[in-house]
């Protein structure tokens, strides 16, 4: 038997690949939009998760440190650390600032309140509920 592999093959295979790829990619691209209310948990942006977002990318602790992976590696990931420290520790480390200790990279002094730093705390703990798949892999970044 002669097999000849003719042009309206191939458009066919083209034409049926090309559609069965983007019947999966819509199929994904619908399921991420499910997953994202979920994961990133919006309905709990309060007012004051709001005003601590605030303050976190108005004083830049971005450029030093990162949140789930993104940002800077001068400084530990912020994305988990109400998890790792909880709020005490978070707001006696914010207030004790610098720490002077000799050899130590130093975080600068935000002189915030103590309303201030509850919302930057609430900010970081809605941060630490987000499902991000366990990213990143090395939790303190
Ligand atoms: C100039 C760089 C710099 C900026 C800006 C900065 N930090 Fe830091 N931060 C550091 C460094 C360095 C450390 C770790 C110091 C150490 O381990 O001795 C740190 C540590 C921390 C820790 C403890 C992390 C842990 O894993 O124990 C928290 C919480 C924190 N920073 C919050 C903030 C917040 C909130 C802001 C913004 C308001 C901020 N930082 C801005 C440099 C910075």
């Amino acid at each position: 038997m002669q097999q000849v592999f003719t042009k309206a093959m191939a458009r066919n295979i083209f034409l049926g690949g090309a559609g069965f790829f983007l019947v999966i990619y819509l199929l994904l691209a619908y399921d991420s939009f499910q997953q994202i209310p979920i994961r990133d948990h919006a309905v709990n942006l309060t007012p004051s998760v709001l005003r601590g977002k605030y303050l976190f990318d108005t004083n830049d602790c971005i450029g030093c440190h990162t949140v789930n992976g993104e940002g800077a590696y001068y400084a530990p990931e912020l994305g988990n650390v109400y998890k790792r420290r909880g709020p005490d520790f978070i707001k006696a480390w914010i207030r004790s600032q610098p720490s002077g200790a000799p050899g130590r990279r130093q975080m600068p002094n935000f002189h915030f309140n103590d309303d201030q730093l509850n919302d930057v705390t609430a900010y970081l703990q809605w941060l630490s509920n987000i499902d991000t798949n366990k990213w990143p892999p090395n939790i303190e970044g």
